[in-house]
């Protein structure tokens, strides 16, 4: 069985009235979850998403004998202590990607892991290189075999190491600063990711008493404990989702009369505010909330997009951004640089009416605007999932997006925070 969605498109019509909520984080609580196998008592996060990739985490930690348990609405307790295994199920860590980062906690704790190749996926081929050698820098040794990787620390644990990231990878940033924490010894992390879903780690992992400095800056220097868990000293309460915000920044440019998005955090999405102004949308930005209002139609400057580590574009804000310039007047040129497959959702837009040409697998030039059509598509991955959801609903006519699956692992029940801004959406079950 298949879910779909069945999305009535309001054809261009800027109509859209209403708050819409953004909720916490995926990229920040997938860590902070995995960090819970460094911590020597149970873990609490707050504003939990309820998503299917912290479902697919929880269900990873559970099968490495930590205790996962949802107290309440958006709240979890995670007895990671409890974690009595470091062999990665090869099953439930190729299904995310992103079940790399417990490689860093687990290595550090007990000091041998097996995990499989998480394998690459629609958007690419993401390999693990960072994490292989950085491993080996801080004293282990690494054994590929057919299916997994056996990583073995020395037996006094994972020493302090000199780092450098020749990617500014996300994932690898988290991994290795979680295992630093627990290592003998100062570890420099060097070219470190800036996201904030790293600070946000960082400063969790700090306010816990690890000896981290540099956050927010691309070189950590961290002082590890030498094996000595972590006690948790406070709650983690997960930052709002600047993925989302950005993507239902672009649905209220589309089609908002009056749309305020709230419970965001607007510095994080920087980057894209700033562009839509220039472009001509009206945006008001508060504290924790952007309003996008909208009173006359007016036509949209087109703009070049070239994504980037943070604080640059975000490669995941690529594609509702695409969808947004189908409507500029103009040519608009974007460049993914960090993932191979990311524009391959194009196909989709073109077949809803989108004049775009894709240049090679990084580069595609957009003319508009063009009206879209409603279409049957695929969403391919989670975030051109949520692209697609707002191409059909600026379309004219009815679509359907099938692979709901993937904008669930990402954003929760959307459909009925769409709802109360007066989308038309419906979930469909289909029988295959
Ligand atoms: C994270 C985010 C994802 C986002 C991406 C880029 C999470 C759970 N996911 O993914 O939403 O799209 O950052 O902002 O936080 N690379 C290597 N070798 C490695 C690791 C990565 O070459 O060992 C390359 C990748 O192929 C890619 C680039 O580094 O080209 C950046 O990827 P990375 O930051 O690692 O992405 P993720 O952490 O997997």
């Amino acid at each position: 069985m298949k879910e779909s969605f069945i999305v009535e498109g309001i054809g261009g019509k800027r109509v859209l009235e209403g708050n819409i909520p953004v909720r916490g984080s995926k990229n920040a609580v997938l860590p902070a979850m995995a960090s819970s196998i460094i911590f020597n008592k149970p873990l609490t996060l707050t504003n939990v998403p309820d998503i299917e990739d912290v479902h697919r985490m929880a269900e990873l930690l559970e099968n490495l004998g930590a205790v996962p348990e949802q107290t309440k609405k958006r709240e979890y307790v995670i007895s990671g202590n409890k974690t009595h295994t470091s062999v990665m199920d090869e099953f439930l860590s190729k299904k995310m990607r992103a079940s790399v980062i417990l490689t860093g906690p687990l290595l550090a704790r007990f000091k041998k892991i097996t995990f499989p190749h998480p394998g690459g996926c629609v958007i690419g081929a993401r390999p693990i290189d960072l994490f292989l050698s950085g491993f080996e820098k801080m004293g282990a040794t690494v054994k590929e075999q057919k299916e997994s990787f056996i990583v073995t620390a020395p037996k006094t644990g994972l020493k302090g190491a000199n780092i450098f990231f020749h990617i500014p990878s996300v994932t690898a940033s988290e991994t290795f600063i979680m295992a630093a924490v627990l290592a003998r010894g100062k570890t420099y992390l060097k070219n470190v990711a800036l996201e904030p879903e790293v600070t946000a780690l960082a400063e969790f992992l700090v306010s816990c008493g690890a000896k981290i400095e540099g956050i927010g800056t691309p070189m950590l220097e961290i002082v590890g404990t030498g094996g000595k868990l972590l006690s948790p000293k406070r709650v983690y309460k997960t930052i709002p989702d600047r993925l989302e915000t950005g993507s239902f920044l672009v649905l209220a440019a589309l089609a908002g009369k009056d749309v305020t998005i709230t419970d965001c955090q607007p510095e994080h999405i920087e980057i894209l505010t700033d562009m839509l102004i220039q472009s001509g949308v009206s945006i008001d930005i508060g504290k924790n909330t952007i309003r996008v209002q909208q009173s006359t139609k007016k036509n949209f400057r087109p703009f070049n997009i070239k994504t980037h580590e943070y604080p640059g574009f975000p490669t995941d804000i690529q594609a509702p951004t695409v969808v947004y310039l189908t409507q500029a007047k103009g040519d608009s040129l974007v460049f993914e640089t960090i993932f191979e497959g990311r524009l391959q959702f194009t196909q989709d837009l073109v077949k809803m009416g989108a004049d775009i040409t894709l240049w090679d697998a990084h580069r595609a030039m957009i003319k508009g605007p063009t009206p879209l059509k409603g279409r049957e598509v695929d969403g391919p991955d989670i975030r051109a999932g949520l692209a697609l959801l707002v191409a059909a609903v600026i379309a004219q006519g009815t679509s359907t997006i099938n692979n709901v699956y993937y904008i669930d692992r990402g954003y929760e029940k959307i459909e009925e925070r769409f709802r109360d801004i007066g989308i038309t959406i419906e979930r469909v079950v289909k029988e295959v």
